[in-house]
This record gives structure tokens, sequence and C-alpha cells, in this order.
């Protein structure tokens, strides 16, 4: 991850700046993300499809802070959206509207209203039923509208199950079987424009192989629907390109990635791609700084370093036995042993680490959990009134608050009192 994270002289440090030092002044738990890694990681995805005609679109529900999404949109990427909160962000964040992509299996009338209105590049359909509220919306405010149906490649990611989301038994997309169908009524429909495609195997794949396979499925689909005069355009490939968690686990290699993309769709060379990655682009710029509240020894061996933060901040671990890596702010170079990492809250799945062979720490030590910027604040929660963690965006040898300490008070808003 170097050279965004590294020690220097016992100290870590993101990018030019000592975590300590930041903690100072914001105590802890807190997130920080280096823009660096952030600008980094894309420039290597822009350099892996080299000239294709692509469209990169920051999938904002990894995180979806407006300052994180603005380094994205200010160096030419879209947005993926999922709702109309994202929608909000969004345009907050700057994002031009004509590279926003909305996808969703639940788009409400509400929210399909103001994506119309935003004027969005397309939306991601999912089934027969969104289609024809997306027409009928549209209809009423004498507009045509852009949209792709997701269809389901029926291709296993091999990932974790929770993540996986191209197979047939998934509520996400329609049935490969079915979308041809769809895609006819959709040509019938006088305020929907058929422009794409779209498709989103899983998340967190470090083998591409399943994209290779899927693209095949998909490049042949589209040939069918063209020689039925259903003028695809786009191909979004949906995200889920992962990163390696662990240190044994490789890279994906992302050249074969955009390779395996590219290559079924070469008889097509007017294609336009979209990308809509997330964890990719995010996790590793990441950290999660937490203090060690208290060390517990119980009689059978075990040890617990008992921090402030847990699974309310980055319900990772608990959800999908995800593993983070957790190294200390200041090495101090003292022995290892086995310790579970947990938090405050009142649940037995309320762990950031189990087993895990660490440095000895002690009361007061400050704890980095790795690779935390995907995934983590997005899915943290008020269980137990606990206050968010503040965000922090590192660049170079400065730094900024992006989201600030939440207040008692702020636990409240929206109560009525
Ligand atoms: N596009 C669509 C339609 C998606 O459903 C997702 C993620 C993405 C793009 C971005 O995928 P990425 O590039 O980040 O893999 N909370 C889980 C991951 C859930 C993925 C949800 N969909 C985790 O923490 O591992």
């Amino acid at each position: 991850k170097a050279p965004y994270i590294y020690y220097k002289e016992k100290q870590l440090m993101m990018e030019e700046v000592r975590v300590e030092d930041i903690i100072k002044e914001t105590g802890t738990p807190t997130y920080l993300y280096s823009k660096g890694s952030l600008l980094n990681q894309l420039k290597q995805l822009k350099e892996a499809f080299g000239n294709t005609k692509l469209l990169i679109c920051y999938s904002m529900k990894v995180c979806h802070n407006i300052n994180i999404a603005n380094v994205f949109v200010e160096n030419g990427c879209g947005v993926d959206i999922v709702s109309g909160g994202e929608l909000y962000r969004a345009i907050k964040a700057g994002a031009d509207p004509k590279k926003i992509v909305y996808s969703g299996v639940a788009k409400t009338e509400k929210e399909i209203r103001e994506a119309i209105e935003a004027d969005i590049l397309m939306f991601n359909v999912e089934s027969e039923q969104e289609l024809t509220r997306i027409n009928n919306i549209a209809a009423s405010k004498n507009k045509k509208v852009s949209i792709s149906l997701r269809i389901n490649p029926g291709v296993d990611a091999k990932t974790h199950p929770y993540i996986t989301t191209g197979m047939k038994e998934n509520k996400f997309g329609i049935d490969s079987e079915m979308g041809v169908n769809i895609y006819k009524k959709a040509m019938q429909m006088e305020h929907v424009e058929v422009i794409g495609i779209d498709l989103h195997i899983g998340s967190q794949l470090l083998d591409v192989a399943p994209y290779g396979e899927a693209m095949k499925i998909v490049a042949d689909y589209v040939r069918q629907l063209r020689s039925m005069n259903i003028p695809i355009q786009y191909v979004d490939i949906g995200g889920g390109i992962g990163i390696p968690y662990k240190e044994e686990q490789a890279s994906p290699d992302l050249n074969e990635y955009a390779r395996l993309i590219t290559e079924p769709f070469q008889d097509m060379p007017d294609i336009t791609f979209v990308l809509e990655p997330g964890r990719f682009l995010v996790a590793q710029a990441g950290l999660l700084i937490t203090e060690v509240q208290y060390i517990k020894d119980n009689s059978y061996d075990k040890r617990f370093v008992i921090i402030d933060s847990g699974m309310h901040h980055l319900i990772r671990p608990s959800l999908y036995q995800s593993y983070h890596n957790i190294i200390p702010v200041i090495q101090k170079e003292k022995s290892m042993n086995t310790v579970d990492v947990v938090g405050p809250i009142c649940e037995s799945t309320d762990f950031l680490a189990k087993d895990r062979q660490m440095e000895e720490v002690t009361q007061g030590d400050l704890l980095a959990v790795t690779d935390a910027g995907a995934y983590g604040i997005v899915m943290s929660s008020h269980y137990n009134s606990h206050s968010r963690p503040v965000e922090v965006l590192v660049e170079e040898n400065d730094y900024k608050i992006i989201r600030r300490r939440e207040t008692y008070e702020d636990l409240l808003s929206g109560e009525i009192i």
C-alpha cells in the first residue's frame, strides 16, 4: 500500500502526515482517507483500459461522503447511485448528471421522478414493473428517458455468498431468458429510450475469470439485441474488482480484467463501457483509528483488546467474517500475542478481529484498522447511541476534516421531543 500508508521512525504515516498528529486534533474513533491513494487507484484502472471508450462511475455507496465523491468527480468520473439520497449527494459532490447511472431493485416513484428531473445518463432497470413505472412517470413529464436493463448472465463470481449478485437466485436484475422480451416491450414504449445493457456479478472478485465468462455471454446477447434493431450503445459491467485484504492475497490483474471485458466486443467498436467500481477505488485508502480502552484476560487463556470502535463503525468482520489487518499507530516492537479485538456494543458479534496474532498493546494505545475505506462508515449505525467516527481526508502534508464529531444532540436529530 506504500507509499500512502507506511511507517516512518516507528510512526504510522498517511502520505506525509503522522496519524498520531491528526488524532491529537480529532480524537478517536476516526476514519482517515488518503487522497493520493484514491487517485492512484483510479489511474491504474484508467490505464488498464487504454483507449477504450469508457465511463468510470464511482459507486458512491462504498463511501458516500461528498468530499470523497468529489475527488472522483473532479477527475472525470461519473457516479453510480442507488437511491434518491445518493442522487442528492452526487449532485452536491458536483457530479455531471449526464454521467450518473442509477441502479437498484426498489426505485420508488419519488426517486424515479427526481432522477428524471435531474436528467441522468441512464436508469439500470431491474424489473418489468420498474420499466413501466419509469415510462409512466416520463410520460407525465413529457420526457424520453434513457434506460438499460440489468441482465443476469448467471455466472458464479465465486465470492462470499452475501455479496454475489449475478446468479439466477438473486433478487437483482432480470433473468437473461426473460430479458429479450422486456427489451422488446421497452422498444414499444414511447417515453423510454433503450441505450444499454447492465450487469453486476458480485463484489470483491480477486480472480477476474468470471468477468470473462460473463462478458462472452453479454456480447452474444448484445449481438442478438442489435440484430433485432435494439440499439445497445452502453455496456455497464457494474463493479466488483476486489482488493487483497490479506497479505497472502494478490491484487486482481487489471490488464486481464480490461482484456476480458473488451475482447468479446471487438466487432462492436462503437460500444461505450461503463464501470461502477467502488471498493477498488477506496478500500485501501482508508484507515479506521481507534483507541484501546481496556485489556481483559479470562481464565480460558483468552485476551480481549477492548476498543472504542466496533461493529457499529465497521460491520464487515461481523457480517461477512471479513478480515481487516489491525496495526499499531506507534510501533513498540513488543512481543506478539493472540487476542480478540472487540468493541463496546452489547452483542457477541461485536468484534473487528478474532484470535488475531498482534503485537502486545496497552490501555491508551492507538490502533489502525486497515483497508477500511469501503463499506466502512456508510454501513455504520447509531446502535447503542455511540456517535459515528470523524472522517478526515489527507492530501500530501495536509489534511481536512470532512465529517465532524457528532454530539449527543446530533444523536437525537429527527426525533420529536
Ligand atoms: N454496482 C452495483 C450494482 C453494486 O451492487 C455494487 C455493490 C457496486 C457497483 C460496487 O461494487 P464494488 O466495486 O464495491 O465491489 N458490503 C459488502 C459489499 C456489497 C456490495 C454491494 N454492491 C462488503 O462490505 O463487502
